[in-house]
Parts: structure tokens; sequence; C-alpha cells
């Protein structure tokens, strides 16, 4: 057994590993969990492949100040995300500051490999990851393989990591002089299905055991214990043909959270009623059992409460639609129905192109695609415990908050586009948000509004709304979900309006891109409504908005109350890309040209810039707009005029908040 039991409070990692036996350690700095689960996807296959023993946990849980006594024998592999302006995640901050103090040449002991996950629509491309490897080197630690970098923005993290992968275990196969096993599943914790239990202690999918059994939690509220927060309004902004958002008002009221205007919001959502229940019947599981997960090791702790039933887990632990995983499909050879299935998968293995071609390109959801390997037939041969430990758990979704902590300080506001799609690759399917149609199945339920009409009309196709939302039961066992309360956190951002009301300010915020503008209007409203005698001048705030026509116009009502308040100090641009007949589209980025002198006037004057909403083309359209406004006014070269907006990034001048 490649894992050992012992207990340790300490958080010294060098400490840790030694008390637990470990000859290998797997370390993580993760914001949304994507890093964390390549991490553990690495450990296990260090585990499986080479029989080591492997620590894999989140660097936030320990220190690294003696890491240069680690024995030379035991090397590290890490994983580090970039979020925000090329930052390492909040919980990776103190190894940061570790390594960027490190002398010189006092890790020469020290042997890694770097996995750098990122998005190359932002401007530092995966800094953080780079920012390590800079500190590593000059540290005099030693790379095994090469620094390998994900690259979300090219959709490509899942292949980059597998490329990376294979050549980096060659490597720490050659360097280490490992031997090679048969790769086996090896479940992390011992699984024991219960007959009896107190009711009680079940988890019907509570965020933290601190949720047992009574409902009842005290704070602190945070990423790993959200709170269950109750969505007091909501309503349909719009909805057209083949979309409709949402606006949606969480309550902080008893929760001590605090946010500030330009922060985000943490949903942590749970998987539909019809997905649910698709993935039951795949894999013949039946949602009434109820389970146990024991650690084997101190450095390990379930995913999530315990005991729990299947039912639950599927639906609040795993994250089971979204694109399939090729590593996955790797893993699941050893579970295959019969020989026929496994010839296929493990070509789908191999080959990323043919994955691509097959599996990928249709959208296939992890059901779906075992579905299309066994051609509709169940498969009854993978065990549960395999399936709760190999596929990704279910991650928070952010949304920009479109409220005011001035104005609104214990509510908190979302403006969420719900993507629902049909598949274009699979008749009659759709392809679905899982937190989005959520957050539309509350709206419909909270308003009293006739799901089997809208149902009824769409079979019909009489009318032209969008498909009807997956159901979900709002109203769980002992009443988890009742009164629409999910759960939420508050991720503080950077996105921030300048302290100073009279700096020009300059919001770029298309479609749902318009919700922080629509905090940081209600702010300055706030401010002029709290400061009636002594406000200083407001200085001016020009928003352009954009939407396909006035249908999905976000709230259009509302603008024109905010120019009544703020006078001549609020201006909004709309462009409309597909208004009445016309073939031309007008976009955000055509009307800062169009006011040109206005907005380099602004950027003289010392305006922020603000960009909101979709990372790769808009906020790229956005970008290349201004940088043609900078070279002209100023009368330099584009790069240079690059060079300028970079500047203003770094000084925090120029502000994304993109995704
Ligand atoms: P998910 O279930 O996460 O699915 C994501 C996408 O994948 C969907 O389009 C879905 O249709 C598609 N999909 C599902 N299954 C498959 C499959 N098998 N193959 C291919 N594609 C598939 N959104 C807003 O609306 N408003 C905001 O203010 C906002 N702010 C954000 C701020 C930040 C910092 C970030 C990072 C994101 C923000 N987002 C915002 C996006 C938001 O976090 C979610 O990503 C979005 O709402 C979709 O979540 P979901 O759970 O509904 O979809
Ligand atoms: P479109 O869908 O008609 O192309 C909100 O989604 C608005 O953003 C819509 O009007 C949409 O236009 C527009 N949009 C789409 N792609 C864009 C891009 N690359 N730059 C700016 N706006 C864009």
């Amino acid at each position: 057994d490649s894992l050992t039991s012992v207990t340790s409070t300490s958080r010294d990692i060098v400490e840790v590993a030694k008390e637990n036996g470990k000859n290998y350690l797997v370390l993580y700095g993760s914001q949304t969990g994507t890093g964390e689960d390549y991490a553990k996807k690495f450990a296990k296959e260090l585990i499986t492949k080479f029989q080591l023993k492997v620590m894999c946990v989140d660097v936030e849980k320990y220190d690294f100040e003696n890491l240069s006594q680690l024995s030379p024998n035991v090397p590290i592999s890490f994983f580090i995300s970039t979020y925000g302006e090329g930052d390492f995640p909040d919980g990776a901050v103190a190894l940061e500051e570790f390594l960027r103090g490190v002398e010189a040449g006092s890790l020469s002991n020290l042997k890694y490999t770097l996995f750098g996950l990122g998005n190359s629509t932002y401007e530092f491309y995966n800094g953080a990851s780079k920012k390590a490897e800079e500190y590593l080197k000059e540290s005099g630690a030693n790379l095994i393989g090469s620094f390998g970098l994900a690259d979300d923005g090219a959709g490509t993290t899942d292949e980059d990591y597998l490329s990376w992968k294979d050549a980096t275990l060659d490597a720490l196969k050659d360097v280490l002089s490992l031997d090679e096993h048969e790769e086996k599943f090896e479940p992390a914790y011992k699984y024991e299905e219960l007959e009896q239990f107190y009711d009680e202690s079940v988890s019907h999918g509570e965020p933290t055991t601190a949720y047992l059994p009574d409902n009842v939690v005290k704070g602190p509220f945070t990423h790993n214990q959200p709170f269950l927060s109750p969505i007091v309004k909501s309503k349909e902004l719009f909805k057209n043909t083949d979309r409709n958002c949402i606006h949606a008002e969480f309550s902080l009221e008893g929760s001590n959270l605090k946010y500030t205007t330009g922060d985000h919001l943490g949903l942590l959502p749970s998987n539909s009623d019809e997905h649910v229940k698709q993935f039951l019947t795949t894999f013949n599981l039946k949602p009434d059992v109820v389970f146990d997960l024991i650690s084997t090791d101190a450095t390990i702790q379930p995913p999530f409460p315990v005991p729990t039933s299947i039912g639950a887990a599927v639906r609040h632990y795993l994250e089971i639609t979204g694109p399939v995983s090729r590593a996955v499909f790797g893993q699941l050879i050893e579970f295959a129905p019969n020989e026929e299935v496994k010839a296929k998968l493990s070509v789908l293995a191999k080959d990323k192109d043919e994955f691509a071609k097959q599996i990928t390109s249709k959208q296939f959801n992890f059901t779906d695609a075992v579905l299309y390997l066994s051609e509709g037939k169940p498969w009854s041969t993978v065990p549960w415990n395999f399936l709760l430990e190999t596929l990704p758990h279910m991650q928070p979704r952010y949304y920009s908050i479109s409220s005011s902590s001035t104005s609104e300080p214990n509510a908190v506001h979302v403006t969420a586009v719900v993507e629902n799609q049909p598949n274009p690759a699979q008749e009659g399917k759709k392809i679905t948000g899982v937190a989005t149609n959520l957050l539309r199945n509350v709206q419909l339920v909270q308003n009293k509004v006739d799901v089997a009409e809208i149902e009824k009309n769409e079979k019909e196709n009489k009318s032209s709304t969008p498909s009807l939302p997956v159901h979900y039961d709002l109203n769980g066992p002992r009443n988890l979900y009742k009164d629409f309360k999910l759960p939420i956190h508050i991720r503080h951002s950077q996105f921030r309006l300048p302290s100073n009301p009279s700096t020009p300010v300059i919001m770029i915020g298309p479609g749902t891109g318009v919700a922080p503008f629509r905090g940081f209007i209600r702010e300055r409203v706030a401010y002029k409504e709290n400061h009636k005698d002594d406000a200083e001048q407001l200085g001016k705030h020009i928003l352009f908005y954009g939407s396909r026509n006035h249908d999905d116009y976000l709230y259009s009502e509302e603008w024109p109350e905010y120019s009544k308040k703020l006078d001549e100090s609020f201006e909004l641009v709309v462009a409309h890309s597909r208004l009445g007949d016309s073939k031309k589209k007008t976009y955000v980025q055509d009307l800062l040209i169009e006011r040109r002198d206005d907005i380099f006037k602004m950027i003289k004057d010392g305006a922020f810039i603000y960009v909101c909403g979709d990372a790769k083309g808009m906020a790229q359209g956005v970008h290349r707009s201004l940088v043609q406004i900078i070279s002209e006014g100023n009368k330099v070269s584009e790069e240079d005029a690059s060079e300028i907006i970079k500047m203003m990034k770094t000084n925090g001048k120029y502000q994304e908040d993109v995704w």
C-alpha cells in the first residue's frame, strides 16, 4: 500500500511529508479547482504507475520555510494556476512570497516539475507559473522534464496537460530510475456501503459537514464553507428565441459576509434531475444507497461530507456535464463492459484527433460519451468509487456582482445569461449550463411561472420561448434548498472604482459584461445621495454598453433613472449589433472609435478604463480600438500605444474583468 496513516497538526511541509513516510510531493495552488483536479490526477498516476508514496495537497495548508531541508530523494510537482493580472491564486500567495524571497542556490537539492494553468487571452498569460519558474531557477532547484503550460483561452487545457504529463512521466522514470507497474485504479479512500446509519448524520448534499445535522452554521463563510443564501428576488431580464437572462438577488442577512462593489459572487450549483437520472441509469447506480469514505491517509480528507447517498453525491459533488477529458477515458479502459468497447476506448484514449472528432466535437458529456461507445447500453462494470474519485468535483461558478455595496450592503445581485442551446451534433439534445439553468429554474418557480405551459408550447413549437430548463429539486431533503437557498461565497477582486470620485471613468461592458458597471453606477448614485452638501464634483463616467437589439437591452428601464440622478456626469453609449434589417454590426469598440476625441481627452485627464465581459472577441477588439486611439492621439506607434496600455494595467488604471 502506497499510503500510510499518520496524523499531524504541523503546517511544516517537510515535517508532514516525513511523518507520513512520503517520497513524492504534488503541490497545487488552484483558484477555481482546475489545477487541483489535474494535480490529483497526476498524483494518482504516480501512485499507480510508479508506486510512489505521494502526498498531494493544497499549498494553502502548509508552510515552506524549511523546504531546503527536504530530502533530495523527494521530488515536488507544482501545479500553479494564474488568476487576475498574472497573480497567484489566493491560497498560494504565501508560497509565492516564500519563493520570491528564497536565497539563490539554497534549493539546489530539490528536483521539481512545474505545470502552469492559464489563459492566453489575458495580458499576463500564465503569469503566476512563469514567476514560480523564475524563482525556482534562481533558487538552484532542478527542473525535471519541461515546464508545462495549459491554455484555457485556446480551449486546450486537457490536451496541454496530457502531452506534458506523458513527457514528464518519461523524464521522471529516467531521472529517478523508477520501475513501471501496470496501471490499475487504486482507491484513495476505503469505500463502505452502510446498511445501518443514523439518518441525522447522513449528508443530503450539504456543502460542508458543519451543516449536519441541523443546518445551523455560524461563519465565517468562505470558499471552503459557503453560506446558504436565499434568493429573495429574481426576474427574467429578457428572453428571446435562443437566449434568456436572469437577474437574481441573494440575501447576505445573518451571514456577516461583506463585499465591495466590483467583487464576484461564487455560486456552488447542483446538477439537474435530468442529468442525475441519466448518470445513475447509465452506471446502474441506486440513488438511495448510503456510503462512507474512510481516509487511509492523514494528508487526504474525503472530498465532501460523508456518509452520504449516491444520489446526493451525483447531484451535488460531481461535475457530470461539460466536456469529457481524454485522460478519464484512459482510466476507464480497465472497467469497459466488453472487449469491443475496450478496443474503442483504447483507440480514443491514445488518439487525440480521433477523440476530438468522435467525442469533443459532438459536445458529449460523460454519460453521452460512454453510451455512444456502448451503443446506448448501460455500463454496470464501473465501480461507483472509481467514478467518484475520477470525475471532477463540482466547482463554484463566478458572477460579477451587479449591485453596490453602499446602496445594498446586505444583498448581492447577479446578472446571468442562461446557457441553453440546441446541440448541432446530437439531434433533440441541448447543451446546458449547470448554474445558469439552476438560476433560471429558481426564477420560474419563485415567480410561479407555469412551467408546464412553457413545455407544452415548446413541444408544439408554437412559441419562440427558449428551451425549457431541466428540472431541479428545489425542495430537497431537510429542505436544504428551501426558500431558494443556494451555497455562495464572496470572492474579492481588484476591480475597483477610483477612490477619488472626480477621476473620470470609462466603462466598456456589452452583454452581461455590464453587470459590475450597474454596480459602479449605483455606487456613484449612492455617493451623491450620501454627500449632498459636500459631494466632490463627480468626474465624467461614460459607459459603452452593447446588445443585439432592444429585446436584450439589459436594465433598459434603470439607466434613465441613473442619468437623472447623476446629471451630466453619466453618459450611456449603446451599440446594437442586430438592429432592424441592418446588416452592419455595431460593436462597443466601433463606438469607442467614433468617440475617439472624447476618449483620448478623458485618458489624458487621468481616466480609469474598465472592460468587462467576453474575453476572446470583445476584450481584444476593445484593446485594439484603445491602442488606435492612444496611438493617434499621442502620435506614437501602435507598439508604443500597447506599452502605454500595459503600463496602465500594471498601475491598475486599465482593469479587466473578463471570462
Ligand atoms: P457550465 O455548466 O459551467 O457550462 C459551461 C459551458 O459549457 C456552457 O456554455 C455549456 O452550455 C457548455 N457545455 C456544457 N456541457 C458541454 C459539453 N459536453 N461540451 C461542450 N460544452 C458544454 N456569467 C454571467 O452570465 N454573468 C456574469 O456576471 C459573469 N461573471 C463572471 C465573472 C468571472 C470572473 C468569471 C470567471 C465568469 C463569469 N461568468 C459570468 C461566467 C460564469 O461563471 C459561468 O461560467 C457561466 O454562467 C456558465 O455557468 P454554467 O454553470 O451555467 O455552465
Ligand atoms: P452579436 O452577437 O450580434 O455578434 C452582447 O452579447 C453584445 O456583444 C451583442 O451585441 C454581441 O453581438 C456583441 N459582441 C459579439 N462579439 C463581439 C466582439 N467580438 N466585440 C464586441 N462585441 C461583440
